[in-house]
């Protein structure tokens, strides 16, 4: 595991688009693995920095972690949404060829099949993820059986407290959602883990210090050959 602690998160995301930039100009067809939530921001601010000066996204293939449950891909919280806004309508990208789980399909169950093999189809070269406060990743909540593949989850209580910023009230927050599971993310050949504010210094402690454990989803990642953990100096306080 590579830990790489940077002064401002801007830094980190300069850093991480500059990773992602190389897997884009270095393979045929990239696929490129995402996240949501505000950590990855600055990073896809910076792709759009980089694809003004030239860098081309026409051939780049992008597979979400993970979606709401019942809510559509034009509700203003989806993570279709999200993307769309950050990313996906200031680059020149295929959107058909951006997969993010539909959190109201009817039948979820098909839905999470359906996902799994567009996973299979498009092997990730790089996953991007965040972590939430209480070690999860995607959504893959501590203390869920290690499922492998795409799932639904029960949201844990800390997490709709914490994503509740960006409904009107908590009570907003959807209790399920559809993610990715561990084993498709440690299936990808290349991992970066953001993590920025001192919000996420216990986490981050316990995901590369801590034993191996379903209880912090994100200590799974010590399992995989190829991450970095990319810090600011808050985030990276208890290391
Ligand atoms: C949500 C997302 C995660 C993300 C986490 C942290 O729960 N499903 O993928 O890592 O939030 O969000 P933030 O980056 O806003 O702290």
């Amino acid at each position: 595991m590579d830990i790489r602690i940077f002064s401002a998160a801007r830094e980190g995301a300069i850093y991480s688009a500059t990773v992602i930039e190389q897997i884009i100009k270095n393979r045929a067809y990239p696929v490129l693995g995402l996240a949501t939530g505000s950590t990855p921001i600055p990073l896809y601010y910076e792709l759009i920095r980089m694809h003004q000066w030239g860098l081309d996204f026409s051939r780049v293939t992008t597979i979400n972690l993970d979606e709401y449950v019942g809510i559509s891909a034009d509700h203003p919280q989806s993570y279709r949404y999200f993307m769309k806004r950050y990313l996906f309508d200031h680059v020149n990208i295929d959107q058909s060829r951006t997969y993010i789980p539909r959190g109201d399909a009817e039948d979820l169950e098909q839905e999470c099949q359906r996902y799994d093999q567009i996973i299979q189809l498009n092997p990730i070269d790089i996953q991007i993820l965040g972590i939430g406060i209480n070690g999860h990743i995607g959504f893959n909540e501590p203390d869920v059986s290690l499922k492998s593949k795409t799932h639904i989850v029960k949201l844990a209580h800390v997490t709709i407290q914490a994503n509740a910023r960006f409904f009107e009230s908590p009570g907003e927050v959807p209790e399920h959602a559809i993610t990715m599971g561990l084993q498709s993310i440690l299936l990808s050949k290349q991992i970066l883990l953001l993590a920025f504010g001192e919000e996420k210094a216990q986490a981050v402690v316990e995901a590369v210090y801590g034993d191996v454990r379903t209880s912090l989803p994100a200590s799974i990642l010590q399992l995989h050959p190829n991450v970095t953990f990319v810090l600011d100096e808050a985030a990276a306080a208890l290391l």
